[in-house]
């Protein structure tokens, strides 16, 4: 690299900087990773190669790696090179001390270096793939494969796939507690940019399957049906678990204007042995509303025996005998069938969306 005349900038006293092992400050205009490590200063580039990442926010380790507060990407506090296995390199600045001051050279000392990664799946183009609708089944049931039991709600959310099946559309089931999933480790809450598209745990974890959700939503499902059994007045904690890593969706929104649901419909069935349906179908509504679903006319269907009603060995008993509760299911089916066909005949969906009064932070 041809190196550029040095623009050396003092950055404060060596004494007032040795006490912080790892910081973000600020030579001339360049963001700088400044650490101290043994009494040794090192600096390098503070924006990280992978999304631009504050890295004198993150922590340095004790073999002197300055790790990424967003995704745990890291590098050498000194050269700015990632461990062995990765090129991805952040340039590396000059450190100096004079008159027990800290002095940075702006100009890096090395170049950035961002490796050539394969486009993981689904940033491809959003395309509708033409064929008959689409119904993607999400139980969000706490019940699991390993202690299988009559799922009130998972058994309503089947009789409407079943239905959909006989009307022609094609379904697919996901349980989501019998999927890998992680739960969100809330980059947004580090800044807006920190939360990308695909998920960063998508991208860096293989093994995590809540790619089979993101496609089902994103890609492959006109029509996406929830149920949730209701846990002390809320959805279930697996739904949540689900939700929080939706933020991704939620967020190119709001930080890239960039609508990932297009054009596509939700419903949702709910069950539980007590009360709060309403509250529970407001949460599912104003998230899933949130994301970019519509919703057909009664968007949902619910069933619960009151708050009164603490013999739950009944209730599986109820829904197993009630099948008026699995013609409602079938019956919102059809209402979600009807507008998915709908919004299918219009084409693709918007990409953008006009929304008032909140503002994208990074494009
Ligand atoms: S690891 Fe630094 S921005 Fe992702």
């Amino acid at each position: 690299m041809k190196t550029k005349p040095a623009k050396w900038i003092c950055v404060g006293s060596a004494d007032k900087l040795k006490h912080k092992p790892l910081q973000q400050i600020v030579a001339g205009k360049v963001p700088i990773a400044l650490s101290c490590r043994d009494g040794q200063f090192g600096a390098i580039s503070g924006v990280c190669t992978h999304a631009g990442g504050p890295l004198g926010d993150g922590r340095l380790t004790k073999d002197g790696f300055v790790v990424c507060p967003w995704h745990n990407w890291d590098y050498e506090c000194q050269t700015g090179k990632a461990r062995p296995g990765s090129t991805d390199t952040v340039p590396s600045h000059d450190v100096k001390i004079e008159g027990g001051d800290v002095w940075v050279n702006a100009e890096p000392g090395s170049k950035r270096v961002k490796s050539a990664h394969p486009a993981h799946p689904l940033t491809r183009e959003i395309r509708r793939e033409p064929g008959p609708l689409r119904v993607a089944g999400i139980s969000t049931t706490a019940m699991s494969a390993g202690s299988p039991r009559f799922s009130t709600s998972e058994n309503l959310l089947q009789a409407a796939l079943d239905h959909a099946e006989a009307k022609g559309a094609k379904t697919r089931l996901l349980k989501v507690n019998e999927l890998k999933i992680r739960t969100c480790e809330g980059y947004y809450s580090k800044g807006a940019g920190a939360c990308t598209w695909p998920c960063s745990i998508t991208q860096q974890d293989e093994k995590d399957e809540m790619t089979q959700i993101y496609e089902a939503l994103v890609f492959w499902a006109d029509v996406v049906l929830v149920s949730t059994s209701i846990r002390w007045g809320a959805p279930s904690s697996p739904y949540f678990k689900m939700v929080e890593r939706l933020n991704c969706v939620q967020n190119q929104v709001t930080t890239h204007d960039k609508v990932l649901i297009r054009n596509k419909t939700a419903a949702f069935i709910i069950t539980g042995g007590q009360d709060n349906v309403q509250s529970v179908a407001g949460q599912m509504m104003m998230f899933f509303g949130e994301i970019g679903f519509t919703f057909p006319q009664f968007p949902f269907v619910a069933h619960s025996r009151g708050w009164s009603a603490e013999d739950m060995e009944n209730n599986v008993a109820y829904v197993k005998e009630h099948e008026e509760l699995r013609d409602g299911a079938r019956a919102l089916t059809e209402r979600c069938l009807a507008m998915a066909e709908g919004l299918v005949a219009r084409g693709e969906g918007p990409a953008k969306v006009q929304r008032g009064g909140r503002k994208a932070g990074r494009r």
